[in-house]
């Protein structure tokens, strides 16, 4: 189910010299959006293992409104798949655009930081299509 995971606005520190959002720090934003997706489905711990296909479609300007949005698209055994797409609103046409994407892994960990199998930390209520994943 996609659902809206982060939301916030550009400010000039967020800038690259060329006066767009720099795109490390759109990575990171769409990481910790990835993050608050994984922590709705299970109760343990999770750390990024690969971030793949990222597309910087469209520059963000300074003081956009962007919106995260992410969808969970596989479940392994100890390893959630995230799509995340930012999007961006027009305020004068008020259309809302998508302006990067990519797709996250994250591994589920116990304490001492190694893999647990997904299924044994999911919470007790999740969506149904994420459960037809499992
Ligand atoms: C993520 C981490 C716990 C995985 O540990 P590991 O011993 O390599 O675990 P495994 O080999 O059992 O792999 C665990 C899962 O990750 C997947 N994975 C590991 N490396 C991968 C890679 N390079 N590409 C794709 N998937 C990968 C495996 O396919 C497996 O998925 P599955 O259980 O669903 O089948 C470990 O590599 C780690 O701690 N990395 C650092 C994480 C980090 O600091 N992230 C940044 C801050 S959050």
């Amino acid at each position: 189910m996609r659902q809206l995971s982060l939301k916030g606005r550009t400010y000039p520190t967020d800038l690259n010299p060329g006066g767009t959002a720099f795109g490390g720090w759109v990575m990171a934003k769409m990481d910790k959006a990835a993050s608050i997706a994984v922590d709705d489905i299970i109760k343990s711990p999770a750390v990024t293992v690969t971030v793949s296909r990222i597309n910087f479609l469209k520059p963000i300007h300074n003081g956009d409104i962007f919106t995260i949005y992410t969808e969970i698209t596989a479940i392994g055994t100890s390893s959630i798949t995230i799509y995340v797409s930012v999007e961006v609103k027009n305020v004068e046409t008020n259309e809302q655009y998508e302006v990067t994407s990519a797709e996250f892994k994250f591994v589920a960990i116990n304490a001492e930081g190694k893999p647990v199998n997904v299924r044994s930390v999911l919470r007790d209520q999740i969506d149904e299509d994420t459960q037809a994943l499992l």
